[in-house]
């Protein structure tokens, strides 16, 4: 029972935050903090499949005590951006992606697939919903939030009946408080974030909530972000708590933890991959060690490093530090390799430089 296409209900929300609110909280826009007047919705039932398709206005979903999320977190999300272009057209970057990585997730979490033709409608119906939400300033975007839960009111453990999945809309500036400035991360050495065979290359809710008490300590120990080791030996880097890093090596070469089945598969990560080649770049996703890294940068063989997702899009690492002390990299500062390549991605985005990939979808009239 797929539907590859429904029909969207338009409700308009009926009070919309006045204009003069909205431009003046777009003066000071941080992350996930302020809401859009909408959000589409599409719901599953087992007899149904996906049905009832709208757009309406953004409010509280009454949830039973016995909702299966609430109880096992059979839950998935997805993060995308609408980005106003410098010649005004609204635009996506690869949304397609994450459209496939919500199936991706949906399947391990055992949750049913929305045809992508849903999930991207629902997204477009939506941004053209609330169009004016898209923030135009330089760093600004309007930040998306498709997500899918387990609504079925049953306390047994097995997948739950019915789903809700909701796209939500938030303008945001940069994730990090101190914008494009080079972030600090902390060494989880004890904490780890997915085993083999566990829901690391999923985008479930579950990942981050045994995420956050690493996070914590990193907070603790004055640091932006935790980079997190593999489980097994407990010292290969993996991925940040909400980001892919990337080394940048004397020889102009980069090194990215590969993907294998413990880690996001990140669309930037993909992206910049791409990217990184087309400027004569050699990546290799190979594995690294903590250990070797604190030495290349102590010899100079390892330059700049960086975290990359859709929320931080690319920041520079300047500081690690780990139970055992900590080094900096490139005197604290971003590197030119690092910059070049969010320039080029950031560039892409917002329309300034050349679309190679095809990697926009420009919402036409929105
Ligand atoms: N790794 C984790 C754990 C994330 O939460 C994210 C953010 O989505 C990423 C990596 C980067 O993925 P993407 O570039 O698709 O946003
Ligand atoms: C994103 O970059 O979209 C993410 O989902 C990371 C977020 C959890 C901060």
């Amino acid at each position: 029972m797929q539907q590859d296409a429904l029909t969207f209900a338009i409700r308009p929300n009926a009070s919309p935050m006045p204009e003069a609110d909205r431009l003046k909280a777009f003066e000071n826009l941080g992350f996930g903090t302020l809401f859009s007047d909408h959000m589409a919705v599409i719901r599953w039932s087992a007899d149904k499949g996906w049905h009832s398709a709208e757009v309406t206005a953004r409010a509280p979903f009454p949830l039973d005590p016995a909702a299966a999320v609430l109880h096992y977190a059979q839950e998935i999300f997805e993060g995308m951006k609408a980005y106003r272009a410098a010649d005004g057209r609204a635009v996506l970057f690869r949304p397609e992606e994450n459209a496939r990585r919500f199936n991706e997730s949906a399947r391990r979490m055992a949750m049913p697939e929305l045809p992508e033709a849903l999930f991207l409608e629902a997204v477009e119906q939506l941004v053209r919903a609330d169009a004016k939400w898209i923030p135009a300033a330089e760093g600004s975007s309007l930040y998306l939030r498709p997500f899918m839960f387990a609504s079925e009111a049953f306390l047994g453990v097995r997948p739950s009946k019915e789903y809700i999945f909701c796209v939500i809309a938030s303008p945001v500036g940069p994730y990090f408080k101190g914008g494009a400035k080079p972030v600090s991360i902390w060494v989880s050495e004890h904490y780890t974030r997915a085993a083999a065979g566990g829901t690391g290359a999923a985008k479930c809710g579950g990942n981050y909530a045994g995420s956050l008490v690493a996070q914590a300590a990193a907070y603790e120990h004055g640091c932006d972000q935790v980079v997190f080791l593999d489980a097994a030996e407990h010292r290969w880097l993996e991925e940040l708590g909400g980001m892919n890093v990337f080394i940048v090596m004397a020889d102009g070469s980069l090194v990215t933890p590969p993907l294998g089945g413990t880690i996001l598969p990140g669309i930037t990560r993909k992206s910049l991959i791409a990217l990184a080649k087309d400027l004569g770049y050699t990546v290799r996703e190979e594995r690294y060690a903590f250990e070797d890294w604190k030495a290349d940068v102590a010899s100079g063989k390892a330059k700049e490093a960086f975290a990359c997702g859709t929320a931080a899009v690319v920041a520079a690492i300047g500081k690690v530090k780990s139970p055992d002390g900590e080094f900096v990299i490139n005197a604290g500062e971003t590197g030119p390799v690092t910059a070049k390549l969010r320039d080029t991605l950031v560039g892409i985005q917002r329309g300034q430089t050349n679309d190679a990939h095809g990697w926009l979808k420009v919402l036409e009239g929105v």
